[in-house]
């Protein structure tokens, strides 16, 4: 009996306890927030780094991921966002053949034209079009979107790279960081929450201490839990979604990142034995000189 007291008063001092941090939490979010809209310096919080197998000199992509990661953005994101620069051809570098890449393109339609007379015409996809684009032009987009026009994800993961500042950058020059893209992106997915009690969020705006502009964006979150059905057994996950849709982002922004990696390690390879033929020579050329 005692036991059992003893270990209820435990569990309620841990529930306790649980609570208690989560307010503290709460408290730090709005503290963090009135001080970011005071110096308007944005994010509230900086991206959470995460794990990505792209990661440092021999980074390479997940293949899997991106297929998953494709799928989120065709399933949910493309309501929205267009992809204007990747063809359907190059999704065959995510592991796909011709077969499916072929299938896959025929799954959409495609503005063509203009046609003998002079008409434009829907066509079934081909491996050689690009995404189509959700709306007809960035207008309509910011229309049917509360004014703020989903941007293009083509680039959107290179362009979203929130400041590190002091001393981090200077360490992120050995690790080769090259991640924030991804991190931002991941962040910003999961990082949607209540606004601390006090903060004035517009009304159409969704409060997201991650978000690089401001505290509260026009994005309603996008992915929640079992929204995607995956076919290779990955969980169901707003984390997973949010983490797979990233290096697909990413992908999409720089399909030759392995290759640039390869190159620029042979290069490095090749300076450091140029570097040793060089002092040789000279201690060769000099050997019988006097100092
Ligand atoms: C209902 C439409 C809609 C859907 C669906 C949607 N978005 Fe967005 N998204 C927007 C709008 C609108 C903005 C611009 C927000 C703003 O600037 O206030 C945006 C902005 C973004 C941004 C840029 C934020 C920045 O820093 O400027 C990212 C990244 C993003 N969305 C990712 C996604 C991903 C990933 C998905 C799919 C999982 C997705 N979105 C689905 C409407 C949508």
């Amino acid at each position: 009996m005692k036991k059992l007291v003893a270990s209820i008063a435990i569990a309620a001092s841990l529930v306790g306890f649980v609570s208690v941090a989560s307010a503290a939490e709460e408290h730090d979010l709005k503290a963090a927030t009135e001080h970011a809209i005071e110096g308007g310096h944005f994010p509230v919080l900086k991206p959470k780094n995460q794990d990505w197998s792209f990661a440092g000199p021999f980074g390479k992509y997940d293949k899997a991921q991106l297929q998953r990661g494709l799928k989120v953005y065709k399933e949910v994101c493309s309501a929205c966002h267009s992809m204007k620069l990747v063809s359907f051809r190059s999704l065959e570098e995510l592991g796909y053949n011709e077969a499916q890449v072929k299938a896959f393109a025929a799954q959409y339609d495609v503005q063509d034209g203009p046609n003998g007379d002079g008409e434009m015409y829907t066509r079934k996809g081909v491996p050689s079009d690009h995404f189509p684009s959700p709306f007809a032009n960035e207008e309509a987009a910011a229309a049917a979107n509360g004014g703020a026009a989903p941007p293009d994800f083509s680039l959107l993961a290179k362009a979203r790279g929130v400041e590190r500042g002091f001393p981090t950058f200077i360490f992120d020059i050995f690790t080769q960081y090259q991640e924030g893209g991804p991190d931002y992106i991941y962040s910003l997915l999961t990082g949607y929450t209540k606004a601390p009690e006090g903060i004035q969020v517009a009304e159409g705006t969704h409060f997201n201490p991650y978000f690089a502009a401001a505290t509260a964006l026009k994005m309603p979150p996008p992915l929640s839990d079992g929204q995607v059905t995956y076919d290779d057994g990955a969980p169901a996950t707003l984390d997973q979604y949010a983490r797979d849709v990233a290096e697909f982002m990413m992908w999409a922004a720089e399909p030759h990142l392995e290759e640039r990696k390869r190159t620029g390690f042979m290069v490095m390879v090749f300076l450091v034995i140029f570097a040793g033929l060089v002092y040789l020579t000279k201690k060769s050329v000099y050997a019988n000189k006097e100092h």
